[in-house]
């Protein structure tokens, strides 16, 4: 029986007996896993051995693993719930979102392949694909997010994966995934993207087509603000060199790490319906206000992308990107007026976080304009608090900032 995204973030991946009949799902706080005796360890040996062929011949086979390094049983139902809400085969859990993205390109890529990324990806993505990849001869261009003829015309004979990313920071732009798709498919490429702005709940890239959907679960999927986490979701036979190279780069995230993610997991529907209305509303509010000179938000005709959006999208998100009227002072004034957000770069909680962008970027203003940042652009990482609360707060601080006082 198929459910709800609702239903699924609840109870999917989740044994309904569990130890000493526990609702929720415990924490095994451990480093390592022991055995009775030698024919246990010889009949361990032979499960891991039928799980490696199980996967990648694209099937699954629930085995434990020896050590923490590997997997812990937190982590497993996380990635069984994650694989569910994405419609993927499986899930592998990192210690981090750039632990995901840096470990699925390093099990993906090799020396003389290249890769083609989109420009306004994660600036950290970025830095790896064209600082680090090179150190191992893989070679990277850079496409802009919504030009498919750029992408096109990149491709060469070692292309191997297409990364994008949607929607990005901080314009909100929206790579077309199924015209993606479509194209790389019939030529072997493949195809992933970093999906942490939209979350399962907008947008289901895997149905789209794409191969790959990887997420800072630090944002909208953890939802509380108190764990690390990255998560890369697709076929057994993708995730089973991802999960390998992970076992070698190390990099796993904690039991209680796990578990925190997992109970954040549990209202990632309520969050992120609470946040796309927040998005609209705040959305709305801004694009009518007089000191607001641009807003950006992809559920608006204004937005660039706003045709692909609605296409792809079921939400657009809790994240409103505009530019005050005024300068850099001016902006950084407005901000300060704010008393409900937090001043801070993370977003995807149920706390409002607001941030002048560009401060954030570089002091040195030359830098900052080869950025691209303009100083009056602010990002509205809404949470989950009452629209009416966050528009009032919104209209006091930019009536203080109207009136100069
Ligand atoms: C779109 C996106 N991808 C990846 C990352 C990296 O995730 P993490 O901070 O969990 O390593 C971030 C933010 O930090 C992000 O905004």
């Amino acid at each position: 029986m198929s459910q709800a995204m609702g239903t699924q973030a609840v109870h999917a991946g989740e044994d309904k007996r569990k130890p000493f009949g526990a609702l929720t799902t415990p924490v095994y706080q451990t480093s390592t896993y022991t055995f009775e005796d030698t024919a246990d360890v010889l009949a361990f040996m032979e499960r891991k051995a039928e799980r490696k062929a199980a996967r990648e011949a694209g099937s699954d086979l629930l085995v434990r693993d020896e050590y923490g390094r590997y997997s812990n049983p937190t982590q497993l139902v996380v990635e069984r719930k994650l694989a569910a809400l994405e419609g993927g085969e499986r899930a592998v859990l990192f210690a981090s979102g750039m632990n995901a993205i840096t470990t699925t390109l390093l099990a993906l890529l090799s020396g003389g392949d290249h890769v083609i990324v989109v420009a306004d990806c994660y600036r950290r993505t970025r830095e790896f694909a064209e600082k680090f990849l090179p150190r191992w001869g893989i070679e990277t261009t850079l496409v802009p997010v919504d030009d498919l003829a750029a992408l096109a015309a990149a491709v060469r004979p070692k292309t191997r994966l297409i990364f994008t990313e949607t929607p990005t920071n901080p314009y909100l732009r929206i790579a077309d995934l199924a015209r993606i798709a479509e194209f790389a498919r019939p030529r072997g490429i493949i195809t992933a993207v970093d999906s942490t702005f939209a979350t399962p709940v907008n947008m289901q890239p895997l149905a789209l087509g794409i191969d790959l959907v990887i997420h800072s679960a630090t944002k909208y999927l953890g939802g509380h603000n108190d764990v690390l986490a990255g998560a890369v979701i697709g076929s057994h036979r993708l995730l089973s060199k991802i999960e390998d190279t992970r076992g070698i780069l190390g990099g796993v995230g904690s039991p209680h790490d796990a578990y925190l993610l997992l109970r954040g997991l549990k209202t990632l529907d309520l969050r992120v319906r609470r946040q796309n209305e927040n998005g609209m509303r705040v959305a709305q509010f801004l694009e009518q206000h007089p000191a607001i000179a641009r807003v950006y938000y992809p559920g608006l005709p204004s937005h660039p992308d706003y045709e692909t959006a609605q296409r792809l999208m079921t939400g657009f998100g809790g994240v409103v990107s505009f530019e005050v009227a005024g300068d850099k002072e001016t902006t950084s004034r407005f901000v300060d007026r704010l008393q409900l957000p937090y001043i801070g770069p993370t977003l995807g909680g149920v706390e409002g976080i607001v941030q002048q962008q560009a401060l954030f970027v570089s002091l040195d203003p030359a830098e900052r304009a080869a950025s691209g940042v303009k100083d009056t652009l602010v990002r509205y990482a809404l949470g989950i608090e009452d629209a009416e609360d966050i528009i009032a707060d919104l209209a006091q601080a930019l009536a203080a900032v109207e009136n100069r006082v």
